[in-house]
């Protein structure tokens, strides 16, 4: 579905990503586990079109996306959650699910998806009229993928959805993650934390420093040394 090859991204003198190749196959949770500053966040933006490429080629069911605008790349299926959710605060849970729709016309699909989303996370359907600035940081983490599935994408990009959440929140939420990926949406997981990330993929891959240093089956990631020691504090 997704092939990433030999990816190149700088910010100025800084080299963010080294010759990334990565892919994500149809129906899959891949997830890509790395230390803070390692290039995960870059990696997605990149993919949804926010940072074009200088060099490496972003092939996107049989066709290269590097370089397409942002709004085209949400068109062709791909909905990026960003890292700290960026809700709009001032509007409210039902606004920021219409604004997740707003390059689709089919208002028949669209209706539809407000149920699907309702019914994945019925704390958002409790609190639809509510401004989305005053709710709980789970719950917006919830909007924010509720938005996102709004926009009915075939490849979902999650930037770190466990970040400063609850230990029994981040459990719920990647109980809805697997739940989306079972109902036919394919998942680019980024994650600082390995261990929920690992628990969820079908395959991994980890980054350091703007490389990939190991891929593989999650399973086989999760009992390698490397990610024993850096990842999982010995366990
Ligand atoms: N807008 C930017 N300008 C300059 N450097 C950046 C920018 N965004 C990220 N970086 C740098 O690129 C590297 C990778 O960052 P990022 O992709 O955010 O990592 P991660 O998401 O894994 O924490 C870091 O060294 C970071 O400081
Ligand atoms: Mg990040």
């Amino acid at each position: 579905m997704l092939q990433i090859d030999q990816l190149d991204i700088y910010y100025g003198m800084i080299h963010a990503l080294k010759e990334v190749s990565l892919e994500v196959h149809e129906g899959e949770i891949v997830s890509l586990i790395g230390a803070n500053g390692a290039g995960k966040s870059t990696l997605l933006k990149t993919i949804s079109g926010l940072i074009k490429p200088k060099k490496g080629d972003i092939q996107y069911l049989g066709s290269s996306i590097a370089g397409k605008p942002a709004q085209g790349i949400v068109k062709v299926g791909i909905s990026h959650v960003p890292e700290g959710r960026r809700v709009f605060a001032n509007m409210s849970v039902e606004e920021n699910l219409e604004l997740g729709a707003y390059l689709r016309k089919d208002r028949e699909g669209i209706r539809q998806d407000f149920k699907k989303v309702y019914d994945l996370f019925p704390r958002l359907f409790e609190r639809k009229k509510q401004l989305s600035g005053t709710l709980s940081g789970g719950e917006q983490q919830m909007l924010a993928i509720g938005r996102a599935i709004m926009a009915k994408p075939k490849l979902l990009l999650l930037d770190e959805p466990s970040m400063g959440l609850a230990p029994i929140i981040v459990k719920s939420i990647f109980e809805i993650i697997e739940e989306i990926n079972k109902e036919g949406t394919t998942i680019l997981l980024v994650e600082q934390n390995a261990n929920i990330a690992l628990s969820v993929a079908n395959r991994a891959y980890v980054l350091e420093t703007g490389h990939v240093v190991l891929s593989g089956a999650a399973q086989e990631v999760r009992e390698s040394e490397l990610v024993k020691e850096a990842y999982l504090g010995g366990h």
